[in-house]
C-alpha cells in the first residue's frame, strides 16, 4: 500500500515576481499568452500582477481574470487601501480571485524603508487584512523580509492577520538569505507558535540570492509549508525566485525524499520555459536544471554510449517528460565512436566498421577545431571521407580515403546525400524515452568500447 501523498499548492509568480526581473517586462498580450500557458502546466495559483504598480499591469492582471477561469489569480497589494481597492479592481470578475498583501517586518526594513514602529506595523497588517478580507474571501499576507525578522515578532505578525482573516500565510526569503536547516526551523515555530494556524496554509517564497531557493523550499514544504511560490526558469528579483520545474521534479524524481504531489503537468514545462524565454528575449542559461538545452545533452563519449544502452545510466528523468522532445547527443570531441556512428545513421548514412573509423579520426581533429560538430559539418566530412575528388573545406581537414564500404547507405555523393540544414531523413529505432537505440548485432561494439572510452574521456 502506498502512503498517502500530501498535496502541494504551486503559487506561479512569474508575471509579477518574475517580471520584475531586469529585461523580463511582458505587456497584457504577452501576459495573456503565457497565462494560458501555465493553466497548461497545471499551476493552482497565477500571480497575475501588482495592479497598484502601473494601468498596465492592472489591465492585464483584469484580462487575466477574465479569461483564465481554472486557476486562482492572485493580485498583489502593499498594505494599504489604495492598493487594496485597485487590487481588487481588477481581480473581482476572477472565478477563483486572491488579494495577495504584504508587509515588511524586519527591524531594517521597518527603521529604514517604513520609517514605523513593531506596534505601527501590527497595526498596519492587521487593519489591512480586515479591509481585504471585507472584499475578498481568499486573503493572502508576506511579512515581507521574514527571514530576517525576529521570529518573536514575527509570530506576533502572523497572530494578529490570521485573527483578521488570513486564508494563507507566505513566507518570504526576500533577500536569499536563509538556509535549509534554518528556514525549516521558522516554518515549524510558525506551525507551533501562531495562532489559529491550522486553519490556514503556510506558504514559502523563496529567492535565489545564494542558490538555495530551490533547496530552502523543500525544506519548508518538509516543515510543514502546503504552498511553494515560483517561477518559470527561476526569474525574478536579482538572482531569481526558487524555479517551478525543479520543485515539481524534485517531487517527481524523489517522491522516496518529497512524499508531495503537484497539479503541474510535467509535460508542459519545457513549452513554458520555451515561451518565457520567447517572450522576455531572455535565454535559458544552457546548464539549468530541467530546461537548459544542455540538460538532456550528452558529449563526453562514455556518457553517450551508456545513454544509447540504457537513458537511465545518465538521465535520472526523462526529456519527454519535462516535455523536451529527445535527449541530444552532442558531438564534440569528447564524443565517442559509438554516439557518432548513431549520428551517422541518424542522417542515413551506416558503415562498416573501417569506414567508421576513417570518419571517425577526421571527425575528432575537426572537433578539435571547433566546439560543436553540427550535421552538416558531418555531412560534409562523409562526403569529402568517401569521395578523393571532394574539396576540403579550410574547417576539414584533408586525409587520403579510403575504399572503406558503406554499408546498407545511400551512395555517398554531393548529389545524393541529404540536404544539411534539413532534420535527420531517416527516423532511428528508438527506445522507449525516444532515444536513439544502437544497431543491434555490431559485432565490434565490445571491441571498440574502450576505444570510445579513451578517445571519449
Ligand atoms: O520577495 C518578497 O518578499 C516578495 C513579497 C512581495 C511576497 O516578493
Ligand atoms: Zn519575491
Amino acid at each position: 500500500m502506498t502512503a498517502e501523498r500530501a498535496r502541494i499548492t504551486v503559487f506561479d509568480t512569474t508575471l509579477r515576481d518574475g517580471e520584475q526581473s531586469p529585461g523580463c517586462s511582458m505587456n497584457q498580450q504577452e501576459k495573456l499568452r503565457l497565462a494560458h500557458q501555465l493553466d497548461r502546466l497545471g499551476v493552482d495559483v497565477i500571480e497575475a500582477g501588482f495592479p497598484i504598480a502601473s494601468d498596465g499591469d492592472f489591465e492585464s492582471v483584469k484580462a487575466i481574470a477574465a479569461a483564465v477561469r481554472r486557476p486562482i489569480i492572485a493580485g498583489l497589494a502593499r498594505a494599504c487601501r489604495p492598493d487594496i481597492e485597485r487590487a481588487w479592481e481588477a481581480l473581482r470578475d476572477a472565478a477563483r480571485p486572491r488579494i495577495h498583501v504584504f508587509l515588511a517586518t524586519s527591524d531594517i526594513h521597518l527603521q529604514y524603508k517604513l520609517r514605523i514602529t513593531r506596534d505601527q506595523c501590527v497595526e498596519q497588517a492587521r487593519e489591512s487584512i480586515r479591509f481585504a478580507k471585507s472584499l475578498c474571501d481568499d486573503v493572502e499576507f508576506s511579512p515581507e523580509d521574514a527571514t530576517r525578522t525576529d521570529p518573536e515578532f514575527l509570530c506576533r505578525v502572523l497572530d494578529a492577520v490570521v485573527e483578521a482573516g488570513a486564508t494563507t500565510l507566505n513566507i518570504p526569503d526576500t533577500v536569499g538569505y536563509t538556509v535549509p536547516s534554518e528556514f525549516g526551523d521558522l516554518i515549524k515555530t510558525i506551525r507551533q507558535r501562531v495562532k489559529g494556524i491550522e486553519n490556514v496554509t503556510i506558504s514559502a517564497h523563496c529567492h535565489n540570492d545564494l542558490g538555495m531557493a530551490v533547496a530552502n523550499a523543500l525544506a519548508a514544504v518538509a516543515a510543514g509549508a502546503r504552498q511553494v511560490e515560483c517561477t518559470i526558469n527561476g526569474i525574478g528579483e536579482r538572482a531569481g525566485n526558487a524555479s517551478l520545474e525543479e520543485i515539481v521534479m524534485a517531487m517527481r524524481v524523489r517522491p522516496d525524499r518529497f512524499a508531495y504531489e503537484t497539479g503541474v503537468v510535467g509535460e508542459q514545462i519545457f513549452a513554458a520555459s520555451q515561451m518565457l524565454s520567447e517572450i522576455t528575449g531572455v535565454p535559458v542559461q544552457p546548464n539549468k536544471a530541467i530546461t537548459g538545452r544542455n540538460a538532456f545533452a550528452h558529449e563526453a563519449g562514455i556518457h553517450q554510449d551508456g545513454v544509447l544502452k540504457n537513458p537511465l545510466t545518465y538521465e535520472i528523468m526523462t526529456p519527454q517528460s519535462v516535455g523536451v522532445p529527445d535527449s541530444k547527443l552532442v558531438l564534440g570531441k569528447h564524443s565517442g565512436r559509438h554516439a557518432l556512428g548513431i549520428r551517422c545513421e541518424q542522417l542515413g548514412y551506416q558503415f562498416d566498421r573501417r569506414a567508421l573509423d576513417d570518419i571517425y579520426r577526421r571527425f575528432v581533429r575537426l572537433a578539435d577545431k571547433i566546439k560543436h560538430v553540427e550535421d552538416h559539418h558531418l555531412l560534409e566530412l562523409i562526403r569529402d571521407t568517401h569521395k578523393p575528388s571532394g574539396s576540403a573545406t579550410p574547417l576539414i581537414e584533408k586525409i587520403v580515403p579510403t575504399q572503406a564500404a558503406v554499408v546498407n547507405a545511400p551512395t555517398v555523393t554531393p548529389e545524393a546525400a541529404p540536404e544539411p540544414a534539413k532534420p535527420f531523413p531517416i527516423a532511428p529505432h528508438t527506445n522507449p524515452f525516444g532515444a536513439p537505440l544502437p544497431v543491434h548485432g555490431d559485432s565490434h561494439h565490445e571491441q571498440t568500447q574502450q576505444e570510445d572510452y579513451l578517445w571519449g574521456v
